[in-house]
């Protein structure tokens, strides 16, 4: 499975941006404090475990450490989609393991925007679940040999689910990222968290076109880096959002974060670490990103992260031009 996981070819845009270094900051590290809220329950530290795996005897394995990680953090942590525990309730416990190793922590159901309100608060219970994550793939099934072809209506069964359901929904993307166009239309129908899971990490066209898809290398670059669907979906009143896809270091959270996310997500680094080291390799790589990103909150002089909301950001070259081209002002963020 690790061996797929490749990012790329195109990047997430956080190295266009940059943080500016604080040679004064009048800090201590002890004093770096990255906690927050989110729905409703307190963190330490702003990092979601995202959307991975379930169903398989190798998958319970997985979850069950990403619970354990999850626990000792603090961490929120997504399953990976339930669909297939709809269909053949034996691979329930592969999903339910997340919430018995971590009976308070915030836990996210997971199931394709298209799914139908019945199985969305199935999803719900199964794990009972602290919100719903609605993943969007279009482009993956459109790569997929024997993916849907069908996007009619969806916008409607979100209004649905989001009507019904006992929990916030999120709506999030598979690494392609969300336009504000998209999201926009997404709030109409009741969607007030966003999950960007933009361009820059994992690649589901490179995955699918190992898998014998569709795409046949064509169109690997497809998609709205991460970075440009942060900012894209931060103009919108929801503000409620989660950066995800291609956050591979402390300093790609650190801006992402700058730049207003709620928090921040990882998927694939999470997953090889484990495959390749173990609990143990996975918990040393999670202790030291979180000791190099409160280096990096003290090396631009913020405490917290309402003080790193307010530090400048330099955007530069692709980014900033796709966001000027896009009527948003990028010095906005070097002068603030
Ligand atoms: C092996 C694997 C399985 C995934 N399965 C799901 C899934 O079931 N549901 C979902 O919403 N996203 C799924 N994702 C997407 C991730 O949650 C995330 O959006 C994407 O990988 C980008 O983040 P990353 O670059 O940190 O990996 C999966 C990703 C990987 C690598």
């Amino acid at each position: 499975m690790a061996s797929q996981l490749e990012d790329g070819p195109v990047t997430s845009g956080f190295e266009d941006i940059r943080l500016i270094n604080d040679s004064l900051p009048e800090l201590n590290l002890d004093e770096i404090d990255l906690s927050l809220n989110f729905l409703g329950k307190d963190l330490q530290y702003p990092l979601m475990v995202n959307a991975l795996t379930g169903g398989t005897d190798q998958a319970l394995n997985i979850n069950r450490s990403l619970a354990r990680m999850a626990l000792k953090y603090g961490l929120p942590m997504a399953v990976g989609s339930q669909s297939v525990a709809l269909e053949f309730p034996e691979a329930t416990m592969s999903f339910s393991i997340v919430r018995e190793v971590n009976p308070n922590g915030i836990i996210l159901a997971n199931l394709n925007a298209a799914a139908g309100v019945k199985e969305a608060l199935q999803a719900v219970r199964m794990i009972s679940a602290d919100a719903l994550q609605l993943h969007f793939n279009v482009v993956q099934e459109l790569a997929m040999a024997e993916g849907d072809r069908n996007f009619k209506g969806i916008r409607e069964n979100i209004r649905q689910i989001v009507k019904e359901c006992p929990v916030p929904v999120i709506a999030k993307e598979v690494g392609f990222g969300f336009s504000r166009e998209a999201a926009n239309s997404l709030m109409e129908a009741g969607i007030e968290i966003f999950d960007c899971s933009g361009q820059g990490g994992t690649n589901f066209i490179l995955i699918e076109d190992q898998r014998g898809g569709h795409f046949a290398g064509e169109l690997n670059s497809w998609g709205i880096p991460t970075a440009i669907s942060l900012i894209e979906l931060l103009q919108l009143p929801t503000r409620r959002v989660i950066a995800s896809g291609g956050i591979r270091s402390a300093a790609d959270a650190a801006k992402a974060l700058a730049l207003g996310a709620d928090l921040v997500g990882m998927a694939a680094p999470l997953l090889k670490t484990f495959l390749s080291g173990g609990l143990e390799a996975l918990d040393q790589s999670l202790s030291g990103f979180f000791y190099r990103l409160k280096a990096v909150f003290l090396m631009s002089g913020a405490r917290n992260l309402h003080e790193i909301r307010q530090k400048p950001l330099i955007i530069l070259r692709e980014i900033a031009e796709y966001l000027r081209l896009r009527g948003i002002d990028p010095s906005y963020w070097a002068r603030r």
